[in-house]
């Protein structure tokens, strides 16, 4: 897209509706390096390309938090080869992006079981994390060995545990009580979910967070994801009447 679609759609923007928390499904990389005669790996590789994008467009428009899912829970079933790929990408794209991250003011988190992610890919992820944890730009969080339901599992075992052990009262568990105990515990919930790729599913993405999300989702590849496609989301956000059940007048 050039610099003139650009131009008008960020001048239709609502600067004082800028939905606070963005979570993005980047889908459709395989299929993306597939259409062009290439492997999958090649549509994950050009899929960081959109990752930078969209979080300068994050910055540039105040959001103050992007969840970014990279590999899901159900991803471990792919083919080993393509894993590999995957981790070895995701340490070093935080190997290559870190400089930038934290001049860039972001804080990054990672959300997932971390447990499951090869060792290097982990102590690079985790390096990352203390390395911004000062930082208070943009709050990144990066889904990675993620699963919502496994998330939701994850947090009402140590709540039962705290039960158990006379740290929370059974009485006292409320929404915040889940909130302060998923991966999330510091974002708020999400106001606009953006799936890539052309599937309408959620594919265990934020169950829990997605509860009042305005949905987006758009045909275009991962890779081909540009600042076009961001406005356009959040233009379309704009445009939703978010009535959370009540009435509006
Ligand atoms: C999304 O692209 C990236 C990951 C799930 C890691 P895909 O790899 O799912 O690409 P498609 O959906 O097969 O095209
Ligand atoms: C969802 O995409 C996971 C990520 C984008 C990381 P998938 O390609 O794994 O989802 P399904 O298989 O189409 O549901
Ligand atoms: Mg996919």
């Amino acid at each position: 897209m050039n610099a003139i679609v650009h131009k008008n759609l960020g001048e239709i923007i609502d600067y004082s509706n800028i939905p606070s928390h963005v979570a993005i499904i980047m889908d459709g990389n395989g299929r993306w390096a597939r259409k062009i005669n290439k492997e999958r790996f090649f549509g994950h590789n050009r899929g960081i390309n959109s990752v930078k994008e969209s979080i300068d467009v994050s910055i540039e428009l105040g959001i103050e938090t992007l969840t970014l899912f990279a590999f899901s829970m159900e991803n471990w079933k792919r083919p080993k080869s393509e894993i590999n790929a995957l981790m070895t990408l995701l340490s070093s794209s935080i190997e290559n992006e870190l400089k930038s991250i934290i001049e860039n003011n972001i804080k990054l988190n990672v959300i997932g079981d971390l447990d499951l992610v090869p060792k290097k890919t982990r102590d690079k992820l985790l390096n990352a994390i203390i390395k911004t944890k000062n930082n208070d730009g943009l709050n990144l969080n990066l889904a990675v060995s993620y699963g919502a339901k496994q998330e939701l599992v994850r947090a009402i075992k140590i709540i039962s545990h705290k039960v158990k052990k006379n740290i929370i009262s059974e009485e006292n568990i409320d929404e915040e009580t889940i909130n302060e105990h998923l991966y999330t515990e510091n974002s708020k919930n999400v106001d606009l979910l953006i799936r890539t790729g052309g599937e309408f599913r959620v594919s265990n993405f934020l169950l829990w967070q997605i509860s009042y999300a305005e949905l987006n989702f758009q045909k275009v590849l991962w890779p081909d994801f540009k600042k076009y496609h961001f406005l356009n989301a959040i233009i379309d956000y704009q445009n939703r009447t978010r009535r959370f059940g009540k009435i509006h007048a």
